[in-house]
C-alpha cells in the first residue's frame, strides 16, 4: 500500500535549493557520459552511431552472412547494432578492396560458383540485396531475361543450405513490377521463402525517414523462422528528418577528409550547363539557345518525354535524391548546390550515411562513385539491425529494472518501458 506523507514526515532537515542544484547537475553529467553518443537531436548525424574509428565488431555478436555485399553498407550497420558478419561475399573486386579496408574479410567471387561456407555456429540472420540494375528505374527493367536477374535464386539457395534464423532481402521499388513467367517475382520469392518455413513481409521504406540524408526507396523483404521462439519483426519507426539537409551533410566537409578531393571531372559543356543552373534549379534555368541539339529537341517536346528534370542542382536546404551507381550530371541531382562542379566521392559518401573514416578505394573515381551508388545507407541498415536484434531477443520488453540498470535518462525514440512488480 502506498505511504501517505505526513506533514510530520517532511520534517526531516530540507537541503537547500542552492546545495541541490549542484548535486542534480553532477548526476545529469555523470548519467550523460555513460549514455550512448547517439542522441535523437541535431547533434545526431546520419553517421554518428559508427564513431569516428573503425567499428570493432563485438565478440560473441550474432551471426550474420551477407550476400551481395558489395562496400558493405549493410554490413556496417549491422555491425554498430552487435551483429558479426561470419561470411561476406561479392563479386566486384573494387567494392571487396574497400569492404577488406574498413570491415575485414570478404569472399572475392562469383555467387554461382563460388560455393557456400561451413559455418561454425547457427546462423542468425542472412541478407541479400542481389542486383538490382535489372529491376530499377535507371537500369534497363529487362527484369528476370537479364542474366543478373536470376542471381535471387541463389539468395535463395543460401537460405536453404544456411538455415538462417533471419532473412533481409534489399531492392529497389522495380522489383515489385517484375514478372517471372506469368507471376509476379515478389510472389515467387515469398513463396519459396514461405515454403522454408519462414514468415514474410515486405515494406517500401524512404532512407530520409531513418536518419539518411537522402530521399531514398527501398523495398525490404523480412522473414522470420516459424519453427524459432523468436519475437515479431516490426519495421523501424520513421523519425523527423531533423538534420539531413544537403547543407547540413556536406557544407562542412574540409579538403583533408579521405576521398574529399576526388571528383568526376566533366567536359566543358556540362561545365558551362551547370554554369546556368542557380541552387534549387535545373536544365529549365539555361537558356534555350545555348542547349544542344538533343535537349533542345526535348524541351520542345516536353510532354512526349514526361517533363524531364535533366541538371538538377538541389538547394542546400533540400534533402538529397537518390544517389545512383550511374552517378550522370544530366540524369541526377548530383551538382553541388553552390559550386559549379558535382558532389565529390566523401560528399556522395555522406549523403549516403557512411562516416567518414570509412575510405574508399578501387581503380577509378568512376568505380567509387559506383560503389557508394549500389550500397545500402548504413544509418538505414543500423535502425533495421535493431528490429533485427528485437526479433532475435523473442522481444522481450524492457522493464523498469533494466531501465534503471542502464542508467540513461529516457529518450522519446525509447519504446514503452514496461513495470513488473
Ligand atoms: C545493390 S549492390 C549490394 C549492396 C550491398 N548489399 C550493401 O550493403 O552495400 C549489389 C552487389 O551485387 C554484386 N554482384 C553482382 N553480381 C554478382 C555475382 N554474380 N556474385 C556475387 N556478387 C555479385 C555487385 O558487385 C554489387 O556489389
Amino acid at each position: 500500500m502506498a505511504t501517505m506523507i505526513t506533514k510530520e514526515k517532511r520534517t526531516e532537515p530540507r537541503i537547500a535549493a542552492e546545495e541541490l542544484q549542484p548535486k542534480l547537475i553532477q548526476k545529469q553529467e555523470e548519467r550523460a557520459a555513460e549514455a550512448p553518443v547517439v542522441e535523437e537531436n541535431e547533434t545526431d548525424r546520419p553517421w554518428s552511431v559508427f564513431g569516428t574509428k573503425k567499428l570493432k565488431e563485438k565478440k560473441n555478436g550474432y551471426t550474420h552472412v551477407s550476400l551481395f555485399s558489395g562496400v558493405g553498407g549493410l554490413d556496417l550497420g549491422f555491425r554498430a547494432a552487435g551483429f558479426r558478419t561470419v561470411w561476406a561475399n561479392d563479386i566486384d573486386p573494387d567494392a571487396c578492396d574497400t569492404f577488406r579496408d574498413n570491415l575485414g574479410e570478404i569472399a572475392e567471387g562469383d555467387i554461382r560458383t563460388i560455393g557456400w561456407p561451413k559455418l561454425e555456429e547457427p546462423l542468425d540472420v542472412l541478407s541479400a540485396g542481389f542486383p538490382c540494375q535489372p529491376f530499377s528505374n535507371a537500369g534497363s527493367r529487362r527484369g528476370v531475361s537479364d542474366r543478373r536477374g536470376d542471381l535471387f535464386n541463389y539468395a535463395l539457395e543460401a537460405v536453404r543450405e544456411l538455415n538462417p534464423r533471419v532473412v533481409l532481402f534489399e531492392n529497389v521499388r522495380g522489383l515489385l513490377s517484375v514478372k517471372i513467367g506469368r507471376k509476379l517475382l515478389i510472389e515467387e520469392i515469398l513463396q519459396q521463402l514461405h515454403n522454408q518455413g519462414y514468415d514474410c513481409q515486405f515494406k517500401l521504406i524512404d532512407a530520409s525517414n531513418h536518419r539518411v540524408a537522402q530521399r531514398r526507396l527501398r523495398l525490404l523483404i523480412v522473414g522470420v523462422r516459424r519453427d524459432s521462439d523468436l519475437g515479431p519483426f516490426r519495421y523501424p519507426q520513421e523519425k523527423p528528418k531533423i538534420g539531413l539537409s544537403i547543407g547540413e551533410t556536406i557544407l562542412d566537409a574540409t579538403p583533408d577528409l579521405p576521398n574529399q578531393g576526388e571528383l568526376m571531372q566533366l567536359n566543358p559543356q556540362a561545365i558551362e550547363l551547370g554554369s546556368y543552373i542557380p541552387e534549387g534549379g535545373s536544365w529549365k534555368d539555361i537558356p534555350y539557345d545555348k542547349l544542344p541539339e538533343r535537349l533542345q529537341y526535348i524541351r520542345n517536346n516536353m510532354e512526349k518525354y514526361r517533363w524531364p528534370k535533366f541538371y538538377a542542382r538541389f538547394h542546400r536546404d533540400d534533402i538529397a535524391g537518390t544517389i545512383t551507381a550511374a552517378f550522370k550530371p544530366e540524369n541526377a541531382g548530383v551538382w553541388h548546390p553552390v559550386e559549379t562542379r558535382v558532389f565529390s566521392v566523401r560528399e556522395i559518401a555522406r549523403i549516403q550515411s557512411f562516416p567518414d573514416w570509412f575510405v574508399f578505394g578501387g581503380r577509378s573515381v568512376k568505380s567509387k562513385y559506383q560503389q557508394i551508388g549500389n550500397a545500402v545507407p548504413p544509418r538505414l541498415a543500423y535502425e533495421v539491425a535493431l528490429e533485427v536484434v528485437n526479433v532475435l531477443e523473442g522481444h522481450k520488453p524492457r522493464t523498469l529494472t533494466d531501465f534503471l540498470k542502464e542508467k540513461r535518462p529516457l529518450r522519446p525514440s525509447d519504446k514503452a518501458i514496461h513495470y513488473e512488480p
